[in-house]
C-alpha cells in the first residue's frame, strides 16, 4: 500500500504532493507534483492570516477550494503512475496554516483543509489536523517533521542536522546518542519573498540574484537579530503572525536601498540558522538542506561562509535519497502512516508536549 503526502507551507506558494512507498525502504519516493496557487488564491489566503470581516465564512470556502486543489494533485499522481485509489492506504494532508499561536495564553493552530471533502473527492482515507493533539497536550504543535527526519535521515556515527528553509526555517538535530531535538529558527523565505514582491513584483528572488546585487546593512541586521524570538530557548515555533512584513517595517529608516534590505533579510535567515547551530548543536558535522530555500544559491553560499558552520559539510537532502523539494510532503505521508497505525507522531522533546501522542484526524474512505 502506498501513501500520499500533501504539504502547503507558510510561503503560500502552492501545493507539494508526493506518492511514497514505506514498505520497501524507510521512504521510497515514487512520484511528486506541484500545483502553484494562482494570485487570487494566494491573496485570499494571505488576507485570512490577519483579522478581517466574515472570517468563518471565508475560511470555510477556502478550505473547500483547497480540498479541490489537493484532490487535483492526488488525481495527477495516480494518473502519472497508473495507480488506483484503492492502492493508497491514506493521504496525509497538512492543510494551509492561517493562524499559529503556540503561546500558552491562547494556544491554537489552524490549518485550512476540508478533510471530509478531500476523502469524498478522492475516495481515499484522509488524515488531517496533525497539530491539534500535540497542542492539546501542551505542546507547540510544531515542528512535526523531526520525527520523520529521525526515521529516514539518522546516521549511527555522525551527528546530522536537517534544515528546512520554507517560509519559516526549522532545524532538526539527529545526534548519534542523545535525543532528537529541533525548533523553528526564525524566518526562512517569508520576509525575503514579501520584500521582493513589494519592490520587484516577483514572487521570490530567484537564486538570490537581487539580494546578491545589494550590500548587507550590518546595523540593521544586528537590530533584527536582537528580536527576542531569536534568543528564546526551545521549544519554540513561529509563523506569519510574527515574521510578516509588518515586523520589518519599524526597523527601517526608509532611506535604505531596496536591494540592500533584501541582502540583509537573506543574511538574517543565514545568521539565525548559524546562531542556532552554534548555541544548540556545536557537535554537528553534517548539515542537509531542504525546502525551497535550498534552491537559493546565494543563500547556500552565504551559509557555507559562516564560521559557526565551518565544521559542517553542507549538502541537500537529495544525497540522502529525498529531493529537497519533497521532504515536507513525505513527512506528512509518514505522519499519516503513524496515525493509521495508531503510532506516536510527535516528539515531546521537540514540541514541549506533556507526552507522546498519536496525531491527526482520520476521515475514512
Ligand atoms: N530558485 C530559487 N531561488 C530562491 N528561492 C527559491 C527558489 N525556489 C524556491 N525558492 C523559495 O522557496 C519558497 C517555497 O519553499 P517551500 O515550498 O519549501 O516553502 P513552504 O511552502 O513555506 O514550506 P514549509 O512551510 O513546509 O517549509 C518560495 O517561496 C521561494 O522563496
Ligand atoms: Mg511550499
Amino acid at each position: 500500500m502506498y501513501y500520499i503526502g500533501i504539504m502547503s507551507g507558510t510561503s503560500l506558494d502552492g501545493v507539494d504532493a508526493v506518492l511514497v512507498d514505506f514498505s520497501v525502504a524507510t521512504c521510497s519516493l515514487i512520484g511528486a507534483c506541484y500545483i502553484a496557487y494562482d494570485v487570487s488564491l494566494q491573496q485570499d489566503l494571505l488576507a485570512l492570516c490577519q483579522r478581517g470581516e466574515n472570517e468563518l465564512h471565508r475560511a470555510a470556502l477556502l478550505a473547500n477550494k483547497l480540498a479541490g486543489l489537493y484532490a487535483q494533485a492526488v488525481t495527477q499522481l495516480l494518473e502519472q503512475h497508473a495507480i488506483d485509489p484503492e492502492e493508497i492506504a491514506a493521504i496525509g494532508c497538512h492543510g494551509q496554516t492561517v493562524r499559529h499561536y503556540p503561546q500558552p495564553e491562547n494556544q491554537y493552530s489552524i490549518q485550512l483543509i476540508n478533510g471530509a471533502l478531500l476523502a469524498e473527492l478522492t475516495k481515499i482515507t484522509t488524515v488531517t489536523d496533525f497539530r491539534s493533539r500535540d497542542i492539546a497536550a501542551g505542546g507547540q504543535g510544531a515542528p512535526l517533521v523531526p520525527a520523520f527526519h529521525q526515521a529516514v535521515f539518522s546516521h549511527s556515527e555522525v551527528h546530522r542536522l536537517i534544515i528546512n528553509i520554507g517560509g519559516i526555517a526549522n532545524i532538526t538535530s539527529l545526534p548519534v546518542a542523545d535525543e532528537v531535538s529541533g525548533f523553528d529558527c526564525g524566518p526562512g523565505n517569508m520576509l525575503m519573498d514579501a520584500w521582493c514582491q513589494q519592490h520587484t513584483g516577483q514572487r521570490y528572488d530567484r537564486d538570490g540574484l537581487w539580494a546578491r546585487s545589494g550590500k548587507i546593512i550590518y546595523a540593521l541586521l544586528e537590530n533584527l537579530l536582537r528580536f527576542p524570538y531569536f534568543s528564546l530557548p526551545p521549544p519554540k515555533s513561529t509563523g506569519r503572525e510574527m515574521f510578516a512584513i509588518d515586523w520589518l517595517l519599524p526597523y527601517l529608516t526608509g532611506k535604505e536601498a531596496a536591494q540592500d534590505v533584501q541582502a540583509t533579510l537573506l543574511q538574517l535567515t543565514v545568521q539565525s540558522i548559524a546562531d542556532a547551530v552554534r548555541t544548540c548543536y556545536p557537535t554537528a558535522r553534517e548539515l542537509y538542506l531542504c525546502g525551497g530555500g535550498a534552491h537559493n544559491s546565494f543563500l547556500v553560499t552565504q551559509l557555507q561562509k559562516q564560521k559557526e558552520l565551518s565544521a559542517c559539510q553542507i549538502k541537500r537532502t537529495d544525497v540522502l535519497g529525498i529531493e529537497a523539494d519533497w521532504v515536507e510532503a513525505c513527512a506528512f505521508a509518514w505522519l499519516a502512516q503513524q496515525s493509521m497505525m495508531r503510532v506516536v507522531g510527535n516528539l515531546p522533546a521537540v514540541t514541549g508536549a506533556a507526552g507522546k501522542r498519536v496525531l491527526g484526524a482520520i476521515y475514512p474512505a
